[in-house]
């Protein structure tokens, strides 16, 4: 049963039916200051927005296509570290509502037998080198079946449906991740980034595995080693160099 234990983080909900994308609805309540913690939520979004200018594919009642409002007192630098914090609420909240042996690829896909689940996607709004509101989009591919998705999909994504061999009810899930987010969320303002570091590290399949990313200006290969302080992650290439990505796309070789 669906149990939100939370002070904050979804304690105040707006379902829709459709909607362009749940991202440009919570930013706009964000704008004209609705608190910390509303939670907006679509059965389903016309135009779903992904990470790098991506598109992202929310098909009606079968995902959890959800944004957050965050307003931590927080440097812009340290806005890496609140994403990390939700790929780890959210890979927590699916192992233990599913039991499905979900991992973090950095920064924040939740993949599952190494296809793709869920995306994270954080937006936030800055004013004098300060967080004015962070946005956690969350979107989860809960009870797709294998003909739900489109031909490009196939080979990339995957739903917990799929992996796990059952329906998964969404409210429970969505509880459990505002749950473990809020969790991480006032241990993160306690005692920093370090606890989740650690956490994110053990949920992660990106470290101790062999990687490559593109730069403007080059090609980044070797092995995953740890998250550096701030969240990146840090490569090693075969000469032992290492070397720290910030942003983009890594990908496991
Ligand atoms: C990614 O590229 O992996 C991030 C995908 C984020 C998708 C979620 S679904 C809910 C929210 N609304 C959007 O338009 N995007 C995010």
């Amino acid at each position: 049963e669906a149990k939100l234990n939370t002070k904050v983080l979804g304690r105040k909900i707006q379902i829709m039916e459709t909607t362009t994308s749940t991202q440009v609805d919570a930013m706009t309540q964000a704008e004209s200051g609705t608190e910390e913690g509303a939670l907006f939520i679509a059965e389903q979004q016309s135009s779903g927005r992904g990470r790098l200018g991506r598109k992202w594919f929310s098909p009606a009642g079968k995902g959890i296509w959800m944004s957050l409002v965050l307003r931590p007192e927080l440097p812009i630098r340290y806005m890496p570290q609140l994403t990390l914090l939700t790929g780890v609420a959210v890979c927590k909240a699916i192992r233990s509502v599913t039991g499905a042996e979900a991992a973090i690829k950095w920064p924040n896909d939740i993949l599952i037998h190494g296809k793709k689940v869920c995306g994270i996607l954080l937006e936030s709004a800055t004013e004098d080198n300060k967080v004015k509101y962070c946005i956690a989009g969350i979107g989860i591919d809960v009870n797709l079946s294998a003909e739900d998705y489109p031909e490009e999909l196939t080979e990339i994504a995957t739903s917990l449906k799929l992996e796990t061999g059952h329906t998964i009810d969404r409210a429970l899930l969505i509880a459990e991740i505002l749950n473990e987010m809020e969790l991480l969320y006032n241990r993160y303002t306690s005692e920093g980034f370090t606890p989740i570091q650690v956490e994110w590290e053990e949920h992660s399949v990106s470290i101790g595995q062999a990687v490559r990313t593109e730069t403007l200006t080059e090609t980044i290969q070797g092995v995953a080693k740890r998250l550096d302080p701030s969240g990146g992650l840090v490569i090693a290439a075969p000469s032992g160099e290492e070397r720290v990505v910030y942003s983009g796309e890594v990908e496991i070789i």
